[in-house]
């Protein structure tokens, strides 16, 4: 392909998350070793196109290592409990000066108006504040958290007014208490706290490289992330980031996403292509299937076409699907049906076929498969149903892992007869419901 077409392609590709972005809400937090990193200014390019993309953007900077680095200088030893660090009174000055710190580079670098950039020339509008109001974590299995705290609450309702207004909210993990009391709060923490304040739409951890990236799946619903969590191999910085996870997603924040900058545009590509780049933790694929409309029918075909081109599926007609879509569920994903089946009744059998079950490639093993079964199941049942069948080629195990028996002399209904095919050699499987 050439690079005209690609870009072309990749533009195209990009239009529907464009679409579905606009003035949505995105909390993201960038720790500060990115921040002080030299894919840096390739992000500060890439917030600044999703604030011209109309996207409102709360942005949360990192401070640990910046503070571990003041404290270092200053021959003060870094002390944590629970993995919370201890903030004492010697130590809080310069917490609180390594935080201003990297708040003041951050500010300074999304003020360059991005020189030689394709944003060249592009104001972005920063907005900090006493948004966070503090208290103070207290002590902790005796041991005096002194001026570590924890979110009271979030000042949403301004944060709201100006995001509306197009303006960027920067926070630093600063709150501060209605008695004037300073604390400092953790940064991945206060970062779901405001986007569960905010009901936001996305939750973003821009982070440091992981070493561990590759055993990860790219979608995980929040079980996953619970077994991840009860796995002793699981690091703790990223259990910190998958309990926040959990905790967003429950509070109907849509998509939590963790991604490094390992790639320049590792956020927009998580952002705007289909396969993302990160790690993205959302339940909405388990909210449930839908039932099939006729305007799902160009979507199921373009799933099923290479299914059917290699033998695995019976070749449907387009005419045939619009006879047969009320009879099919789906999965949708940004737009695009990404599974689907069909439990086609014979209520004169009381029998039903199950067929055109297919998961895309890149959302097999996540439970999907199974998620379209039981809904059809259930839809029998509920249509007086007292058994299904099905004809597969390929996926015979898999339906006897979910409960259907090979069943050599069960007699195809009469309608089904006309249409089968002995020559493909498909195994019948039954199952009671
Ligand atoms: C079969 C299919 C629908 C399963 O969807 P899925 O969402 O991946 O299924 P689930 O996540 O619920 O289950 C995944 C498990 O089934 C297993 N599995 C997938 N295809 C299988 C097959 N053909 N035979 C046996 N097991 C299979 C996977 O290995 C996985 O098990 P594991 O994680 O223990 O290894 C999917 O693989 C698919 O679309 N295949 C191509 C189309 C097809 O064969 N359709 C059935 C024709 S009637």
């Amino acid at each position: 392909m050439s690079n005209t077409q690609e870009y072309v392609e990749w533009f195209r590709g990009a239009a529907p998350y464009i679409k579905a972005h606009r003035k949505k809400t995105m909390v993201i937090m960038i720790s500060d070793e990115v921040i002080y990193s030299d894919r840096f200014i390739g992000l500060v390019h890439d917030i600044a196109l999703l604030n011209h993309l109309g996207i409102k953007l709360v942005i949360l900077h990192g401070s640990r290592n910046s503070i571990d680095k003041h404290l270092a200088a200053n021959r003060l030893q870094p002390r944590f409990h629970n993995n919370i660090r201890i903030t004492d009174s010697e130590t809080m000055p310069f917490v609180v000066q390594a935080i201003k710190e990297v708040k003041t580079y951050f500010e300074s670098q999304l003020s360059m108006g991005l020189p030689n950039t394709p944003m060249s020339g592009s104001e972005i509008s920063l907005i900090g504040g006493n948004f966070v109001i503090g208290m103070p974590l207290g002590v902790i299995d005796g041991v005096d958290m002194q001026h570590s705290g924890k979110v009271r609450a979030i000042k949403h309702e301004a944060i709201k007014e100006l995001l509306a207004l197009n303006h960027v909210v920067l926070l630093s993990n600063l709150g501060y208490s209605r008695t004037g009391e300073v604390f400092n709060l953790p940064t991945e923490e206060l970062a779901g706290e405001v986007a569960r304040a905010l009901k936001a739409d996305k939750l973003v951890f821009v982070q440091r490289e992981r070493a561990d990236k590759d055993s990860l799946a790219s979608t995980l619903s929040t079980n996953q992330c619970e077994e991840l969590l009860a796995n002793a191999a699981t690091p703790e910085d990223l259990k910190s980031l998958l309990q926040q996870a959990i905790l967003a997603i429950q509070a109907q924040v849509k998509r939590v996403h963790i991604i490094d900058q390992q790639v320049d545009g590792g956020l927009l590509l998580e952002l705007f292509t289909r396969d993302g780049y990160g790690i993205m933790v959302t339940n909405l694929f388990y909210e449930g299937s839908r039932a099939a409309n006729i305007d799902d029918i160009g979507g199921i075909l373009g799933l099923i076409e290479p299914l059917e081109a290699s033998g695995v599926l019976v070749v449907r007609s387009r005419e045939q699907m619009e006879l047969e879509i009320r009879h099919f569920q789906v999965i949708e994903k940004d737009g695009m049906i990404i599974a689907c089946i069909a439990c086609i009744p014979d209520q004169a059998e009381n029998l039903a076929e199950v067929a055109c079950l297919a998961v895309h490639d890149d959302y097999q093993r996540s439970g999907l498969g199974n998620q379209l079964l039981q809904a059809v199941e259930l839809q029998a049942l509920k249509n007086g149903i007292a058994q299904l069948y099905t004809l597969t080629t390929r996926s015979s195990h898999w339906f006897i892992e979910h409960g259907f028996n090979e069943a050599a002399d069960f007699t195809l209904p009469a309608a089904k007869r006309e249409s089968y095919n002995p020559e493909r050699g498909s195994k019948i499987l039954t199952k009671s419901i």
